[in-house]
């Protein structure tokens, strides 16, 4: 059962008093559907708070571009009743083909137009062409390779997931998931993993999500690979 929506009077940006079963989960559509999907990117980029403005251009790109341009059949948003998407998921099915599309047909390209200059540089464009090109690894490929390939064989499609503050706790972010695992079940794909880090676990723990790995990526900032058989 959806639990009702925390007051959330003090969050003057989005409060919201309408129950979660009242929001309505879709896969995206419209061309403003992305624009909002972007959006929600940035305002949860930093750990669950907004990044600085002058990196949403490519931040919001570079995370949610390759869901748009590989898999917008497999992307999600909440909508209020009144039509506004406050949370979103995107993911795939196949990881492993997931990521070589996403290589050839998604990061090169971005990478040049990086270096054609199309995005202001700053650490987000940095980090990622560095990454691109093997230069440098993020928290995901920092994992051992066997355990990454062995997630992707048994847990083979992965997920984002995104709410807005002011909307977070009333039952949005777990009518999200089960919409993209009822999904995946009807498709037959075996399992499902994602990284995250500290402050979302619970969430997964919740959805029955066991931890498969655990890296810590710097002094005390640990990720985790988290795995779900369907
Ligand atoms: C994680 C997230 C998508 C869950 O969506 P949601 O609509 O809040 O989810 P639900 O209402 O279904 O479940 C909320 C439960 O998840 C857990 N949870 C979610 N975020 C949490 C956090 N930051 N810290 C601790 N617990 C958290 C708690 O158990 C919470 O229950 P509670 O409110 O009774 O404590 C949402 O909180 C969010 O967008 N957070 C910021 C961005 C983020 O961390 N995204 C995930 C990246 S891997």
């Amino acid at each position: 059962m959806p639990r009702e929506p925390l007051n959330l009077s003090q969050n003057p940006a989005s409060p919201s008093k309408v129950p979660a079963a009242e929001y309505l989960i879709r896969k995206t559509a419209t061309p403003s559907d992305w624009a909002a999907v972007h959006r929600i990117c940035c305002e949860t980029g930093n750990g669950g708070e907004p990044i600085n403005s002058e990196r949403h251009a490519f931040f919001g790109e570079q995370w949610t571009g390759p869901y748009r341009r590989l898999r917008p059949e497999w992307t999600y948003v909440a909508t209020e009743p009144a039509g506004g998407v406050i949370g979103y998921l995107t993911g795939t099915p196949d990881t492993h083909r997931f990521r070589r599309e996403k290589l050839l047909r998604f990061s090169l390209p971005l990478a040049f137009s990086v270096l054609r200059g199309q995005f202001p540089s700053n650490g987000d464009t940095r980090r990622f062409l560095q990454r691109t090109f093997f230069l440098d690894r993020g928290p995901e490929e920092s994992f051992d390779k066997k355990v990454l390939r062995d997630t992707f064989d048994r847990f083979p499609a992965h997920l984002h997931i995104n709410v807005r503050s002011g909307h977070r706790s009333g039952g949005l972010g777990a009518r999200l998931i089960e919409a993209f695992l009822a999904d995946l079940r009807q498709q037959g794909v075996s399992g499902v993993h994602l990284f995250c880090g500290e402050k979302p676990k619970p969430f997964y723990t919740r959805h029955s999500f066991q931890t498969l790995a655990t890296l810590e990526f710097r002094p005390n900032l640990y990720v985790y690979l988290l795995g779900k058989k369907l």
